[in-house]
């Protein structure tokens, strides 16, 4: 009888350990959702999303408008969901840490200061991770990315570039 309650007692507590963890995960990934949205990461990796039309059905998988930075080059917002192919399906949760708070990706590539990861290396560690568990968990959707292109390369994507003033021609009636 004493060891059929110890064994109910492993049993349940067990079960409560498992459930919390479950919990805690959820709630991490809960926390990585608002953050997410909060610090506009689908602003940049959405497509439409600065055409004033995001296309929700592909959210995170990708922006439609790249970044040109003088000298260095152009960069189109990446594929953020978890589509082994063409986006980060096959990066760790470690991984999607460094490059957000570090700027340094897997292949030792650093990131172009369009992506605001001098700004995220603020971030605590646990939110760096509930961001990448959230990431995780999004659709995976295919949607490859190009670029990033050289400064004397063709760009085939609309974008976002530094112009004095004076040059600009007027904005149309
Ligand atoms: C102002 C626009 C902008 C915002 C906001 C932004 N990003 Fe980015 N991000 C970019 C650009 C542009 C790149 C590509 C840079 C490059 O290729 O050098 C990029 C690249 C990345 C990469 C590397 C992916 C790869 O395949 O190389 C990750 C991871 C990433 N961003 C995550 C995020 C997360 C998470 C957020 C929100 C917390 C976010 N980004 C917010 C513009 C942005």
């Amino acid at each position: 009888m004493q060891s059929l309650r110890c064994w109910l007692f492993v049993l349940v507590a067990g079960l409560f350990a498992f459930t919390g963890t479950q919990a805690q995960a959820q709630d991490q990934v809960t926390r990585g959702k608002y953050l997410v949205t909060i610090m506009g990461c689908g602003d940049c990796h959405t497509a439409g999303a600065f055409l004033g039309k995001p296309d929700m059905a592909r959210m995170l998988a990708g922006g439609d408008v790249a970044f040109e930075v003088p000298g260095l080059g152009t960069f189109v917002p990446r594929n953020l969901t978890p589509d082994k192919d063409t986006g980060l399906g096959n990066w760790t949760d470690q991984e999607i840490v460094t490059a957000v708070m570090t700027g340094k990706r897997p292949d030792g590539r650093i990131l172009a200061p369009a992506m605001p990861w001098m700004d995220f290396a603020a971030l605590t560690k646990d939110d760096a991770l509930a961001i990448a568990a959230y990431l995780k968990r999004l659709p995976p959707v295919k949607n490859a990315i190009p670029g990033p292109f050289g400064p004397q390369e063709k760009v085939t994507t609309l974008v976002y570039r530094i112009v004095p003033g004076s040059g600009m021609a007027p904005p149309p009636k």
